[in-house]
């Protein structure tokens, strides 16, 4: 259902999600303080695990809020924001974007689109907006409103900006230190990037799974041992609890969801996990997790934890 920019800038506020068109895709955006709207996000798109989400921003002094720019970030923002560049950069002390939007990392990637409507979207809604491409998992990214119907089914609201002008997702840029990586190509070339800054560009080797979140050295892994499916408690653990029938005992405990539902679970996994990782515990015992919805990714992301 098509919807004016007033009432999608709304919705985003009272944490529902909608589509809009973006210079390079359309975006299924979603708030990105809100931990329950970006799990949403991911339960729609179908994504097997918890892929980091760009962070769209209207413009440069919104985004320092959120992350710290590096000299090399300043003058690549300088030269294609708003556009089609995401730059990777560490989140600040206190970033207050979801830690599932950025799937636990302490790096987020943000972005100010060039698009006049999304522009103007993210003005009026006033919050910082997590969208992923409005695709299901493993399809195309949609260049109009029509193809955002075509997957999400007529309900899915969404702001029609016509025919998206760059047709190809951003130009992901690590840029934290002196060298820009790119971690995904897109319409900002290498050399374009290269006249910007000075320094030419590395590139994640193809098959370096540098993009999956998992495998990034700076990944949030907890310190402290994370024990899966336990269904008791030792002494001296903290418990990260699931549903309704919790064992007794533990130095500490989190229900991740006592209602059962997995897309709760989500939105409050990387925030309990925290939360717990203190050298107080001999260790975090997980209780089952059902392996269904957003539970795979749950599933996923603790067993790397645990590893
Ligand atoms: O053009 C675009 O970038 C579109 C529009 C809607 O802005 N968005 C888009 O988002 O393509 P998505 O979620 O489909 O792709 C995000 C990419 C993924 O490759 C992801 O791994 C990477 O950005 N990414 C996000 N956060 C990251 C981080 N903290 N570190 C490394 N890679 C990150
Ligand atoms: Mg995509």
């Amino acid at each position: 259902m098509k919807i004016s920019i007033e009432s999608a800038a709304e919705k985003l506020r009272a944490g529902e999600l909608v589509a809009f068109a973006t210079e390079t895709v359309y975006g299924l955006g979603g708030n990105a303080l809100d931990d329950a709207a970006v799990a949403e996000i991911f339960a729609r798109k179908g994504r097997p695990g918890f892929n980091p989400l760009i962070i769209h921003v209207p413009d440069l002094v919104t985004a320092q809020r959120y992350v710290t720019l590096t000299p090399l970030a300043e003058k690549l923002a300088d030269a294609f924001w708003p556009g089609a560049l995401t730059l990777v950069l560490p989140r600040k002390m206190k970033c207050d974007v979801s830690l599932l939007a950025s799937a636990g990392l302490d790096t987020l990637a943000i972005r100010v689109p060039a698009h006049e409507g999304a522009r103007a979207l993210l003005a009026e809604a006033g919050i910082p907006v997590a969208a992923p491409s409005a695709n299901r998992s493993g399809r195309i990214s949609p260049t109009r409103a029509e193809h955002v119907e075509s997957e999400f089914g007529a309900q899915q609201l969404v702001v029609d900006g016509g025919a998206c002008a760059v047709g190809l997702e951003s130009t992901v840029v690590q840029a934290a230190a002196h060298v820009p990586v790119i971690l995904r190509p897109g319409s900002v070339t290498a050399e374009m990037i290269e006249r910007a800054c000075g320094v030419a560009p590395q590139f994640a080797a193809a098959g370096d799974k540098v993009q999956a979140p998992g495998m990034l050295a700076s990944h949030y892994a907890p310190s402290v041992k994370v024990r899966l499916n336990a269904v008791d408690v030792q002494p001296g653990e903290a418990l990260l609890a699931f549903g309704g029938n919790v064992p007794e005992g533990a130095a500490a405990m989190r229900n991740l969801s006592e209602a059962g539902d997995v897309k709760e679970a989500a939105a409050n996994l990387f925030a309990f996990l925290r939360e717990l990782d203190d050298a107080r515990f001999t260790a975090i015992a997980v209780m089952p997790i059902p392996h269904e919805g957003l539970g795979l990714a749950i599933n996923d992301r603790l067993k790397r934890a645990a590893a």
